[in-house]
């Protein structure tokens, strides 16, 4: 498997310009782009597979210079946001057609497509054609058919989009878990926090054509950056505070910032522990599937705070109007 780097990357359309000055995906690794619509994800897979030229900068397979290979030999899987198949050709000649291109020996066709339809657990589907599939029945040939030709780079542009969330769920699994039995580089679109989340080896938060975090799911998750990353990935507490010798305070919180001035404090509401006493007033809560989600006051702001029911320290019937609270884990946003 390769590494794939972009370097010094440029590309701009009317009212917007995609920029990223380098990004390295390791050999094997599973990187999610992330960010809301319109920032430039399936734009930055474009370019790594060469059906889109950057207006400047360089794509790199381990040392090797792409940038000016055709996609046809790059070598890589693709499936596309609206993934479509191919729908007057069966499932097997879906996930044949890039091995035929190939003018591959009909037998080993045969036994290629049959290993990538083994993989995706779609054995025996072979003579069916795409309307007599189920959503993600599809899905799965599109993945056969991205991977039937063990490319060096996997690029999947929100493959679970079309889907319901149960499939979607289930599906992500068994991406991730094929993506991990060949050990293949790929880059993953979404802009589906929890997706992100639950397949990323690490996750390249994308905001307005730039690149804004980057990083391991839960070292992203809990330290944040910046704002934008912070309320893209989940329920945030931002607190801006005044520090003073390198502590801000918030009524009974005290947060140890490193430097003076104005700071943002952030913390996630699952660090917010909640205890009887005083300190916090209760506003209002949301009880949840096994979970409780307050809101408290405090020193003039309002804090988020998310238990889970087993580990509240009083009846969820019986929440007091006054409680004290303790940050267990925060970092000062840039
Ligand atoms: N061929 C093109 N010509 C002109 N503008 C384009 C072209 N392709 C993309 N854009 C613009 O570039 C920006 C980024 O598009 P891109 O498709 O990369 O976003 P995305 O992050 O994949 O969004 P989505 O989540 O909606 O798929 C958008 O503003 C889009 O309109
Ligand atoms: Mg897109």
């Amino acid at each position: 498997m390769v590494r794939v780097r972009l370097v010094g990357i440029r590309k701009s359309f009317e009212g917007f310009t995609l920029e990223i000055p380098e990004l390295e995906v390791e050999s094997g690794e599973m990187m999610t782009l992330l960010g809301p619509s319109g920032c430039g994800k399936t734009t930055t897979l474009r370019i790594i597979a060469g059906l889109e030229k950057p207006d400047s900068g360089r794509v790199f397979f381990d040392e090797t210079d792409v940038t000016n290979l055709e996609p046809g030999k790059r070598n890589i899987g693709i499936v596309f946001q609206d993934y479509a198949l191919f729908p007057h050709m069966t499932v097997f000649e879906n996930v044949a057609f890039g091995l035929e291109m190939r003018k591959l020996p009909r037998d080993e066709i045969k036994k290629k497509v049959e290993w990538a339809l083994e993989l995706v657990g779609l054995k025996g589907f072979e003579n069916r054609y795409p309307e007599q599939l189920s959503g993600g029945q599809q899905q799965r040939v599109a993945l056969a058919r991205a991977l039937v030709i063990e490319p060096q780079v996997l690029l999947l542009d929100e493959p679970l989009s079309n889907l319901d969330a149960k499939i979607r769920e289930r599906l992500r699994g068994e991406i991730r878990r094929i993506q991990k039995e060949l050990g293949i580089t790929t880059i993953y679109v979404t802009h589906d926090q929890e997706e992100a989340m639950a397949v990323s080896d690490r996750i390249a938060v994308m905001n307005s054509g730039r690149i804004e975090g980057i990083g391991k799911p839960l070292e992203l998750y809990y330290h944040p950056k910046t704002e934008f990353v912070a309320k893209f990935l989940g329920l945030s507490n931002i607190l801006e505070l005044e520090a003073e010798n390198g502590i801000a305070r918030l009524g009974t919180l005290e947060f140890k910032t490193g430097r003076d001035g104005k700071v943002r404090v952030f913390f996630r509401p699952e660090n917010v522990l909640v205890k009887p006493g005083k300190g916090a007033r209760v506003i209002d809560y949301d009880l949840l599937p096994g979970r409780i989600r307050l809101r408290l006051g405090i020193g003039g702001e309002t804090i988020t705070a998310e238990r889970f029911l087993n580990e509240l320290p009083f009846s969820p019937e019986d929440i007091p109007k006054e409680v004290s609270v303790e940050v267990l884990s925060y970092s000062v946003l840039e």
